[in-house]
């Protein structure tokens, strides 16, 4: 299997970045919920440890999907399945394109609003990413700021998480019900069988 793109069929860098920021994406929302709303009084020290993976994490994604982005300029992507009506083959183009955005958006507004956020008189934090390294803070407080990107941070991660759920809906619906070899693009092991 080759590693470019080409019409008929995704390549091996596009598949693995799929599942690779895939999983990361569902650990991201997944920590982002306990650590926000599931953790009992008095779990500081565990929601320091879980922020600092939920931070690094996140700026891993932004990379990612900063590289997926060049990737698909220089490889291109594939051709609408062949298996979808015309209606779907554009509604399945706006979800993969809405993603990509989001994927960006939700690191770009984590990274404002920690970067805003802290309280008087404590130091402007730099933002910790895996050791060694540290992200420079542009930003700098600002209590609105920090305010108004927390809520379009939960918002928009409740956005990611309908349209997660509608993708991958629909990609079960079209192994499992129509039979068709759409999820078999991105799972190719399961083409081989057929
Ligand atoms: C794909 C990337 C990301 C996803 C899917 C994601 C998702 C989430 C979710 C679901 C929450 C819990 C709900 C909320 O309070 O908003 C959350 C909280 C949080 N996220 Fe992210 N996030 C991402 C990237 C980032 C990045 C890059 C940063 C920082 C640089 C960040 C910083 C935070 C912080 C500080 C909280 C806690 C908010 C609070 O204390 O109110 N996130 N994130
Ligand atoms: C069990 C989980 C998942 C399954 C079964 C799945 C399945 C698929 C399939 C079959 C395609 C190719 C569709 C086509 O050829 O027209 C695809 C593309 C895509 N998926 Fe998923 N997916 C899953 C999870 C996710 C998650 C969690 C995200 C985002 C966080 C995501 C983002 C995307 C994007 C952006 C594309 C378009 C790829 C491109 O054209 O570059 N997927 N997915």
């Amino acid at each position: 299997m080759q590693c470019h793109n080409t019409k008929d069929a995704y390549g091996k860098m596009s598949i693995a970045l799929h599942w690779l920021i895939a999983l990361l994406v569902l650990g991201m929302l997944a920590v982002g919920y306990v650590m926000e709303f599931a953790l009992p009084e008095g779990s500081d020290d565990i929601e320091d440890v879980m922020k600092f993976y939920h931070v690094s994490t996140g700026f891993l994604v932004l990379g990612l999907m900063t590289f997926r982005l060049i990737w698909v300029h220089v490889s291109g992507l594939p051709d609408p399945a062949p298996d979808l009506e015309g209606w779907e083959a554009k509604v399945s183009k706006a979800v993969h394109w809405g993603l990509y955005a989001l994927l960006i958006a939700m690191p770009l507004t984590g990274y404002v609003m920690s970067a805003s956020g802290g309280k008087e008189g404590e130091p402007e934090r730099i933002l910790p990413f895996f050791t060694p390294g540290v992200v420079p803070n542009i930003v700098g407080r600002d209590h609105d700021l920090h305010e108004f990107m927390e809520d379009v941070h939960l918002y928009l991660s409740f956005v990611v998480l309908a349209v997660v759920a509608a993708h991958i809906g629909a990609a079960l619906k079209h192994h499992f019900v129509l039979h068709d070899g759409v999820l078999a693009r991105m799972i190719p092991h399961l083409a081989k069988k057929d």
